[in-house]
C-alpha cells in the first residue's frame, strides 16, 4: 500500500513511517519541517533499509498539497501534521485554527481531488470533557478546554460531517492518551524545542543534566499518591495503532473513533520512579503548586481498539522510561538545530537516502 503521511518527520510520525516501511508499505511524507528535522527520516531510512519520499510542503499551501496528492495518489493518508503546544495555542489561537483546521480542510479537498478517501487522523484525549467516570470511553462527552483541544474537536466534527455527506469515506479518528518513550534503538525520539511542558520530556532532561530537578505540579490531588495520574502510551505501540487502523479502513467504510491508551493510569511520582530506575540514579524533584487547568486523573478504555483493530498496548511504564532514556542519553541535544533555509526538496531527499552525508551551508544537522 502507498501511504501519504503528513507531519511524518515529527515525533509520532517518524515512528509510524518506520513501522510502515518495515511492514513493506511505500511511504510519502508531506511536512514543512516547522517542528522537525530531516535527520529523523534519515535515521528511519537507515533502520528500515527503505526510504520514504519527502515532499516539503505546507498544509496551508493548497496548490502544492493537490499537486503532491495527484502525483502520489496514495491508497491512504495518515494526518499527523499540525501544531500541538497547548500554552502556545492560548497565546496564538488563530495560528492554531489556521494551521490545524484550515490545514485539514485543505488536505481533505486535495484528497477529494485525487479520489483518495481513506484517512487516519491524530486526535487527542484532550477532546474529552472532565469526567469522574473513568476509564473514558469513546462515547464520553467531549469539551475541549483550550484552543489546541478545540482544533482537534472541530476537526473531529468536520470528519463526522464528511462521512455523513458521502458513503465513500473511510475515516479513523485516533484519540491518543499521553504518548511518551522512543524507539528501542534510541535512534529516533521526541525532540522538544525550548523548555518541555510535558512531564516525560522534562524528566528526561533532568536525567541528562540539562535541568536541575523535576517540579511536581501538586501532591494534593484525590489520586492514589496525591500526584496527577495519566495514561502514558509508548510511542511504538501508538504508531502500530495507525497501521492497524489503515488495515481496518481497507475493509470498512464510514467514520470510526478509537482510544489509544493502556487503560490504566500512572502517577507523576511513579513516572519519576520508573525513570530513576532507567537512568540508574534517583532523580531530584520538588513539590510545587498545581498547574492551572490540570485535572487530577484520566485514563482511557482501549477495548474498542482491541476488539476492532486487534491492537493492544504491549509496553509498560518501565519500558517507556528505558527507551526514552536510551534516546535522550544517546542524543542529549536531540537531532540538533535545523533551519530549512534554501535547501531544495532534492537536497533533503538525497540527505535522507544517504546519498549526501551532510547538509552544509549555514544550517546545522548533528
Ligand atoms: P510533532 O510536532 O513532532 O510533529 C508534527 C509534524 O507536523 C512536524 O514534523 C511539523 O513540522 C509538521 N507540521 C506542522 N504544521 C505543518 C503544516 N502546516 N504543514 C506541514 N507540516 C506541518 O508532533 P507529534 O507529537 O508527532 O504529534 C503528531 C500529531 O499527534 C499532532 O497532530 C498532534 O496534535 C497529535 N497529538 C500529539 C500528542 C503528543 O503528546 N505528542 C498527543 C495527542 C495528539
Ligand atoms: C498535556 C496536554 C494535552 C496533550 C498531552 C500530550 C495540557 C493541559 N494538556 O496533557 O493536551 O494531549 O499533554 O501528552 O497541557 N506534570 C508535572 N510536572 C511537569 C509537567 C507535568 O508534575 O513538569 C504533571 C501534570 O500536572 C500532569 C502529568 O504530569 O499530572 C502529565 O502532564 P503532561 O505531560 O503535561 O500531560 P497532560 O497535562 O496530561
Amino acid at each position: 500500500m502507498h501511504v501519504l503521511v503528513t507531519g511524518g518527520a515529527g515525533y509520532i510520525g517518524s515512528h509510524a513511517v518506520l513501522l510502515l516501511l518495515e511492514a513493506g508499505h511505500q511511504v510519502s511524507v508531506y511536512d514543512n519541517l516547522s517542528n522537525s528535522s530531516p535527520e529523523s527520516l534519515r535515521r528511519v531510512c537507515a533502520m528500515a533499509g527503505a526510504s520514504p519520499e519527502l515532499f516539503i510542503g505546507d498544509l496551508l499551501d493548497s496548490d502544492r498539497l493537490k499537486e503532491v496528492m495527484l502525483n502520489v495518489k496514495p491508497d491512504a493518508v495518515i494526518h499527523f501534521g499540525g501544531l500541538k503546544a497547548v500554552g502556545e495555542s492560548v497565546e496564538k489561537p488563530l495560528a492554531y485554527y489556521r494551521n490545524n483546521v484550515v490545514g485539514t480542510v485543505n488536505l481533505i479537498e486535495a484528497m477529494e481531488c485525487a479520489d483518495v478517501r481513506r484517512l487516519v487522523f491524530s486526535s487527542s484525549a484532550t477532546v474529552y470533557a472532565e469526567s469522574k467516570k473513568l476509564p473514558l470511553m469513546e462515547d464520553a462527552p467531549r469539551d475541549a478546554s483550550n484552543p489546541y483541544g478545540r482544533t482537534k474537536l472541530h476537526i473531529e466534527q468536520m470528519l463526522e460531517d464528511l462521512a455523513v455527506s458521502s458513503g465513500e469515506w473511510s475515516i479513523g479518528i485516533l484519540r491518543y492518551f499521553n504518548p511518551v518513550g522512543a524507539h528501542p534503538s534510541g535512534n529516533i525520539g521526541e525532540d522538544p524545542q525550548g523548555i518541555p511542558n510535558n512531564l516525560m520530556p522534562f524528566i528526561s532532561q533532568v536525567a541528562v543534566g540539562r535541568r536541575n530537578e523535576v517540579k511536581i505540579f501538586g501532591k494534593d490531588y484525590p489520586t492514589y499518591d496525591g500526584t496527577g495520574v495519566r495514561d502514558y502510551i509508548h510511542v511504538v505501540d501508538l504508531a502500530q495503532g495507525h497501521l492497524d487502523a489503515i488495515d481496518f479502513l481497507t475493509h470498512h467504510k464510514g467514520q470510526f473513533v478509537w482510544n489509544l491508551g493502556t487503560g490504566s493510569g500512572t502517577s507523576v511520582l511513579d513516572v519519576i520512579g520508573a525513570f530513576s530506575r532507567a537512568c540508574g540514579r534517583q532523580l531530584p524533584y520538588k513539590i510545587v503548586e498545581r498547574r492551572a487547568g490540570d485535572i487530577a486523573e484520566y485514563y482511557g478504555d482501549p477495548t474498542a481498539a482491541r476488539l476492532e483493530l486487534g491492537w493492544k498496548a504491549e509496553r509498560g511504564i518501565e519500558e517507556m522510561a528505558c527507551d526514552m532514556w536510551k534516546w535522550q542519553s544517546q542524543n542529549p541535544a536531540g537531532y540538533g538545530e535545523f533551519e530549512i533555509g534554501d535547501y531544495t526538496n532534492e537536497d533533503l531527499n538525497a540527505y535522507i537516502k544517504g546519498i549526501k552525508d551532510t547538509l552544509s551551508s549555514t544550517n546545522v544537522v548533528s
